[in-house]
């Protein structure tokens, strides 16, 4: 059926059952381990409280300006990103297919990671202490055989599609994450000792600010909403007409943002203990430096088994938008079914999976530039591809389609506050600071 503007009504497609459908589901995208791994180890480091407040400032013009953006762009054109594109101006599918390309690319490696979760909840659940194991367990074949699991788990909830498998999924999983972690930060802030790592991360420190801290909130920022993936898009076409954009993505935005500062919350306070200001960040925090901290805490099998629970249900709800975002549009561009599409996409992430993981163990020599192939992975698609997207889809909606085809959309259902800065935010704004962090990161400054 055609409905306005000759695009296709919402009844062809899958859709959330409704807006809390939708609101988990585009939270479980966002909350991930980019919340859990990546931003307390940078608050921490770019000035604690000074970077909380930068942060959140980003977030909340930025972060709500672009979620909006990408959820206007494809509730209006009710596509993926491709069509999505294609359809506002044939020329600008190649955005789409570029912005396709950055799941795509972070896919496998992000299942890799899913895998070693998945073994070391077993080897908790065996007894182990998962002390010093990672070098040896993510280079062996095991963790090829996690991976393969994580893979097909990630596969049957989206193949089960967006109301039955998607928004089940993230409805039940992100109530359980949350309670999780509060558990977790009120026993951490029991702890002997937590103060000084609270204040680390709480306080303002005005001599670790300077220009990087903007540049690595806004990196943060997109990494954390998922932005300029093609998934809040693909996420957007599902939503129902008339519910608020501005509101939908103001609470996305809040779950996000308060995960993050909760989950800031219970690292810094046990890494400062433990390695002070020079805590580390990633597989090496969560791996390697919290199982021997969780060693020495009382009831500290139980603190890492409710930890790495709570880390997998952040990663495979993470997952599982980065797969739809890839299956939608095959279903969109070549009629496929979606069981097709999640066999289509699934049987190469087996392949590529085995090899990243495999990177770890007999493949590690290889190696480009310093970076084994998950860094590989990561660098092209969050430090090259994520910025040059956002940027053309700035340049794109400021400059070829308008501001006010968004703000129309965003509007047809609510009201939208950024309304009077949002065409210069979108033309010059945005581009300006996109096209920094694109140069600061390719030449790793
Ligand atoms: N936004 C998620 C996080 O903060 O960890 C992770 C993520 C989801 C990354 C989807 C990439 C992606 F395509």
């Amino acid at each position: 059926m055609k409905g306005q503007h000759g695009l296709r009504d919402v009844s062809e497609r899958g859709s959330f059952s409704g807006k809390i459908g939708f609101i988990m589901a585009t939270a479980g995208s966002a909350v991930g381990l980019g919340n859990i791994w990546r931003f307390p180890t940078m608050a921490a480091s770019h000035g604690g409280g000074a970077f909380l407040l930068a942060y959140i400032i980003i977030v909340v013009v930025f972060g709500l300006a672009m979620v909006c953006t990408e959820i206007a762009l494809g509730r209006m054109t009710r596509k993926s990103p491709i069509d999505a594109y294609g359809t506002l101006r044939p020329r600008a599918k190649i955005i789409g297919v570029l912005s396709t390309l950055v799941p795509a690319l972070i896919y496998p490696y992000y299942c890799v990671v899913g895998g070693w979760i998945i073994g070391y909840l077993g080897y908790y659940l065996a007894g182990s202490d998962c002390i010093g194991i990672f070098g040896d367990f993510s280079g062996s074949y095991l963790a090829v055989l996690t991976t393969i699991v994580f893979i097909s788990i990630v596969g049957i909830i989206v193949y089960l599609g967006v109301d039955r498998g998607i928004e089940k999924l993230s409805t039940i999983f992100m109530p359980v994450f949350l309670i999780l972690l509060v558990i977790l930060v009120v026993y951490v802030l029991f702890q002997p000792g937590s103060m000084g790592g609270m204040e680390y991360f709480l306080l303002p420190d005005l001599s670790h600010v300077d220009a990087s801290v903007f540049t690595s909130a806004l990196g943060q920022a997109f990494f954390s909403l998922s932005l300029a993936m093609g998934i809040t898009i693909t996420y957007g076409s599902y939503m129902k007409k008339q519910d608020s954009i501005q509101r939908s993505s103001m609470t996305v935005i809040v779950i996000d943002s308060a995960i993050a500062i909760l989950a800031g919350l219970l690292i810094v306070p046990i890494a400062y203990n433990a390695f002070g200001e020079s805590m580390p960040s990633g597989a090496g925090l969560v791996f390697v430096a919290l199982p021997e901290i969780f060693t020495g805490m009382p009831g500290g099998t139980l603190v890492a088994i409710f930890f790495f629970i709570m880390l997998f249900i952040a990663a495979v709800t993470s997952a599982v938008s980065i797969l739809e975002a890839v299956v939608s549009t095959i279903i969109d561009r070549f009629h496929a079914t979606r069981h097709r599409a999640v066999l289509f996409v699934t049987l190469p992430t087996l392949v590529v999976g085995t090899l990243i993981s495999l990177g770890f163990g007999p493949l590690d020599w290889i190696n480009i530039a310093g970076k084994g192939l998950l860094d590989l992975f990561d660098f092209a698609s969050n430090t090259v591809l994520m910025p040059v997207v956002a940027l053309l889809m700035c340049i794109f909606i400021g400059h070829v389609i308008g501001p006010k085809v968004i703000t129309d959309e965003i509007e047809s259902s609510g009201g939208f506050s950024l309304k009077r800065i949002y065409p210069i935010l979108i033309k010059w704004v945005f581009p300006v600071f996109l096209a920094i962090i694109l140069v600061t990161g390719v030449l790793g400054i």
